[in-house]
């Protein structure tokens, strides 16, 4: 189960109405490499991973979701204030007529989700090497993304969520050595 905090994991700012960062911001909504896959391809892989690595799977999995509310805020806040016609220039006309404001999973072209982002191979191993290649190309996302803007205090947000996809691809890194540790001592015996 869940316990609900109604706050963020780290305050999301932004400058000024722009459009055209929310529509670029969508690929980590809904995305390949977005939070949104992110955290259904952890929770999933959960039920056949060792129990050794379970509770990390919870643990970043969940952090998945604060992460995608993140991104819904920075995408309410740059377009809260845009006019039909600003959103058509940004790119996001096709989004008003089928969505109005509200948002969607969707990647940055409009492609919607599918679960065909995600694998969920039941080998540990194969699983956790797949979970180390969606943070870092989570990571190089928020890059490119940081790249694109230059508003510092959507910016701040951005590498706030860059930092912890580093974490995350540390941490499941080391859970790959226990795993291979814990073959290597069956062997053994
Ligand atoms: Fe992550």
């Amino acid at each position: 189960m869940w316990i609900y905090e109604k706050k963020l994991q780290y305050p999301v700012r932004v400058s000024k109405c722009d459009p055209r960062m929310a529509k670029l911001l969508m690929e980590q909504y809904g995305g390949a490499d977005g939070e949104l896959a992110a955290a259904l391809r952890y929770l999933n892989q959960r039920y056949t991973i060792p129990d050794k690595v379970i509770g990390l799977l919870t643990d970043i999995g969940t952090e998945e979701f604060a992460h995608l509310e993140m991104i819904a805020t920075m995408v309410y806040k740059l377009t809260k204030d845009a006019t039909p016609r600003q959103l058509e220039d940004a790119g996001l006309g096709p989004h008003f007529v089928a969505h109005e404001k509200a948002l969607f999973y969707s990647n940055a072209a409009g492609d919607p989700w599918t679960a065909t982002y995600i694998q969920a191979k039941g080998d540990p191993i194969a699983d956790l090497y797949e979970d180390i290649a969606a943070e870092e190309k989570a990571r190089a996302t928020y890059q490119w993304l940081i790249d694109m803007t230059d508003d510092v205090d959507l910016q701040d947000g951005l590498k706030f969520l860059r930092e912890r996809e580093v974490v995350h691809s540390l941490r499941f890194r080391e859970a790959v050595e226990i795993l291979k540790e814990e073959r290597e001592l069956k062997k053994v015996f």
